[in-house]
C-alpha cells in the first residue's frame, strides 16, 4: 500500500523529533540519573488507589456519562466554587449564560477539545514561547496558526507581549502558569492585565493551570497559605466575571501522580463547554470510568507535605546554579529552565550531549522553544540522583 499517498498533511506537519531524540537517547543509556521526567516520584496517595480499585471491584467499568460521573462532577463544582467562587453547574443542567465543566481525558484531552471547538484552518492562537511542547501541535492538528509569544529573559507571558500578536484572526491567547518548562507563575496583576487585554480585543484566554497545586510560598497567593481549601495559584480565573470567558483546564495527573490515569477537567463559558462535550461524545467517548472514581477522593487528600519536598529541592537546584547562570527562579511546577553560560559557546542539543556522556539525562530547551540556549531540568525525582544530576551539570557550567 501507499502509505506515502494515504497519510494526511495534518499527519505530516507534525514533527515530534526534539523529543523522541532525547527518549531514543534515554532508553540506550545503562541506570540513567533521569532529570527529564514530566511527572512527580511518589506513589498515588491511598485513599485515591482504594478508590479506583473499589470501583473495578465494584463493577464501575463501562461507559459514563461524557459530562463525567455525577459524583465528581460535583465535586469539581463544589471545588471550583471554594476555590474560585465559580458557580459551574455540569454542562446540560446549566442554564445559559452559566459556567459548565466536563470531565476529559487528561489535560491533553480539554485542550483538544478547546482547541477542536473554537479554531478553525487559517485562525491564529497565541501561545508562549517557551511551551509545553503538545501546543504548537494541537494549533497544527486543527488547521489554525500557532502564533509564539516571546516571553523575553525573564520568560514571562505579560499582556504587553501578547497585545502586538493579536490579529482579527486571533481566536485565543494561552497562559500557562504554572509553567512548563520554565516553572514561571504569573502574578495576579499580570493575570488581570492578560484578561482586560482578552476582554477588551473579543478573545478567549485559556488558562492551562496543571500544575496549580505546585505553586510555592513566595509566589503563592497570601491567603492561600496554610489553608488547604484554596489553591495556591494566582490566575485569571479568579478575577470577577471571568467565568464567562475564561476557560480553565486542570488536571489531576501531576498534583497526584496519576498522570497514566489521564484525568483532567475544563470549566468556563457553556456554549464551549457545550460544545467541547459533543466533540469528546464521539472522540474520547469518555474519561476512564474507575479512575474517575478514584480521583474522586482526591478533594481531601492534602498534597502540602509533597510541595513543601518539590519547593526544597527547587531551592536546591537554584543554589547550586545560580553562581554559575541565569535561572529564574520556578515559583511552581517541578521544573527549571536554565541558561547555558555563554561562555561555552554550544548549543543546547551540544550541552544535553555533553551530559549524556556523564550518564545525565536533560532536555534541551529547543524542544520546548524557538531559542537553543536554555536546558530544562526536571527536579521531581529523588535527592540523591538530583544532587549526581547536578554534580554533572555544574562541572560543565562551571
Ligand atoms: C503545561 C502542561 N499542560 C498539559 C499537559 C498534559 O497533561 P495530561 O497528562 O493531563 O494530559 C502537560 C503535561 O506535561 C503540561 O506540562
Amino acid at each position: 500500500m501507499d502509505m506515502d499517498r494515504l497519510i494526511s498533511d495534518r499527519a505530516r506537519a507534525i514533527d515530534a523529533s526534539g523529543i523522541r531524540r532525547i527518549f531514543d537517547l534515554g532508553a540506550r543509556l545503562k541506570d540513567p540519573i533521569n532529570l527529564s521526567i514530566g511527572q512527580p516520584d511518589f506513589p498515588v496517595p491511598e485513599p485515591i488507589k482504594r478508590a479506583a480499585i473499589r470501583a473495578i471491584e465494584t463493577d464501575h467499568n463501562g461507559y459514563t456519562p461524557t459530562q463525567g460521573i455525577p459524583s465528581l462532577q460535583a465535586k469539581v463544582t463544589d471545588w471550583l466554587k471554594t476555590d474560585l467562587g465559580w458557580d459551574a453547574k455540569p454542562a446540560g443542567s446549566a442554564a445559559p449564560g452559566q459556567p459548565s465543566t466536563l470531565i476529559t481525558t487528561g489535560t491533553s484531552g480539554a485542550l483538544s477539545l478547546a482547541f477542536a471547538a473554537l479554531l478553525d484552518p487559517g485562525d491564529e492562537a497565541i501561545i508562549p514561547d517557551p511551551y509545553f511542547v503538545a501546543y504548537p501541535h494541537l494549533c497544527a492538528l486543527a488547521g489554525a496558526k500557532g502564533v509564539l509569544c516571546d516571553t523575553g529573559e525573564d520568560l514571562r507571558m505579560t499582556a504587553e507581549r501578547v497585545e502586538p500578536l493579536i490579529t482579527q484572526r486571533t481566536k485565543l491567547v494561552l497562559l500557562n502558569s504554572p509553567s512548563n518548562p520554565c516553572g514561571v507563575v504569573s502574578t495576579p496583576q499580570e493575570c488581570r492585565d492578560l484578561l482586560e487585554l482578552c476582554r477588551a480585543k473579543g478573545v478567549l484566554l485559556i488558562s492551562d493551570e496543571i500544575y496549580d497545586e505546585f505553586t510555592y510560598p513566595e509566589f503563592a497567593l497570601d491567603k492561600a497559605v496554610g489553608d488547604p481549601s484554596i489553591s495556591r495559584c494566582p490566575s485569571p480565573a479568579r478575577l470577577p466575571g471571568a467565568q464567562e470567558d475564561v476557560l480553565l483546564i486542570r488536571g489531576f495527573g501531576k498534583t497526584y501522580a496519576c498522570t497514566g490515569w489521564r484525568l483532567g477537567y475544563a470549566a468556563g463559558p457553556r456554549e464551549l463547554i457545550a460544545e467541547m462535550a459533543k466533540i469528546q461524545q464521539y472522540t474520547f467517548v469518555c474519561a476512564p470510568s474507575a479512575f474517575q472514581h478514584g480521583v474522586s477522593e482526591c478533594f481531601s487528600v492534602d498534597m502540602s507535605d509533597q510541595v513543601r519536598q518539590y519547593q526544597r529541592r527547587r531551592d536546591y537546584v537554584v543554589d547550586r546554579l545560580a553562581p554559575l547562570t541565569d535561572v529564574p527562579t520556578p515559583g511552581g511546577a517541578f521544573y527549571a529552565f536554565p541558561k547555558i553560560p555563554a561562555k561555552l559557546r554550544v548549543s543546547d542539543t551540544e550541552f544535553v550531549d555533553r551530559c549524556i556522556e556523564r550518564n545525565v539525562l536533560i532536555i534541551p530547551g529547543s524542544v520546548f522553544s524557538s531559542r537553543t540556549d536554555r536546558i530544562r531540568i526536571s527536579y521531581a525525582t529523588k535527592m540523591e540522583q538530583l544532587e549526581r544530576g547536578l554534580d554533572a551539570i555544574c562541572e560543565l557550567m562551571g
